[in-house]
């Protein structure tokens, strides 16, 4: 999947979650840089999840999420995480899904591990945030065997 081509964001539903194409972002799709999706349940947007293709080169995939406040604790990560992950096998050239997240950020990292990303290790002093160089876990993920051609 080659970058800086325009990309259409599908409908995905499964059970009560909806993934649906976020609108705001349209400029992401149209530049080919990702696909963003707000995450519905019932009738209600409670937050988003996006899987950004700036290594598809390499045919790797990042992921990354957020939940509003107010609904948060209730599994919607959790449950978009598995919805989108289980999708982006579906791209035949994504090989390699990963996430970077905070050490300190522990919701984060235990939606990773519970919708079946490992831990791969501590990438430190890897990015500025704030005016302050932060660690990172990095989680990844690997094609299953199940949908590899
Ligand atoms: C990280 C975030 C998306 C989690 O959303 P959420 O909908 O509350 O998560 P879920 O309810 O699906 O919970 C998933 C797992 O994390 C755990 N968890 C969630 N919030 C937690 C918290 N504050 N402290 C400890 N564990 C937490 C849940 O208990 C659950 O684990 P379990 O199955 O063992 O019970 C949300 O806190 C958020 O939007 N944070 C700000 C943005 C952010 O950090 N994004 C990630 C950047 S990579």
């Amino acid at each position: 999947m080659a970058a800086h081509l325009q990309i259409v964001v599908p409908r995905i539903a499964a059970n009560e979650i909806v993934l649906r194409p976020f609108e705001s972002t349209d400029a992401d799709a149209v530049t080919g840089s990702g696909y963003s999706f707000a995450i519905e349940v019932g009738d209600e947007c409670v937050g988003q999840i996006g899987l950004w293709l700036h290594e598809m080169r390499h045919g790797r995939a990042t992921v990354g999420y957020w939940i509003r406040p107010a609904r948060r604790r209730r599994g919607h990560a959790l449950a978009a995480l598995q919805v989108l992950s289980t999708w982006a096998w579906t791209l035949p050239d994504v090989h390699r899904l990963h996430l970077h997240t905070d050490p300190t950020n522990k919701a984060s990292w235990l939606t990773a591990e519970r919708a079946g990303y490992e831990r791969e290790g501590l990438l430190r002093s890897w990015q500025e945030i704030a005016g302050e160089r932060r660690d990172m876990f990095v989680y990844g993920s690997v094609r299953p065997a199940c949908h590899r051609r």
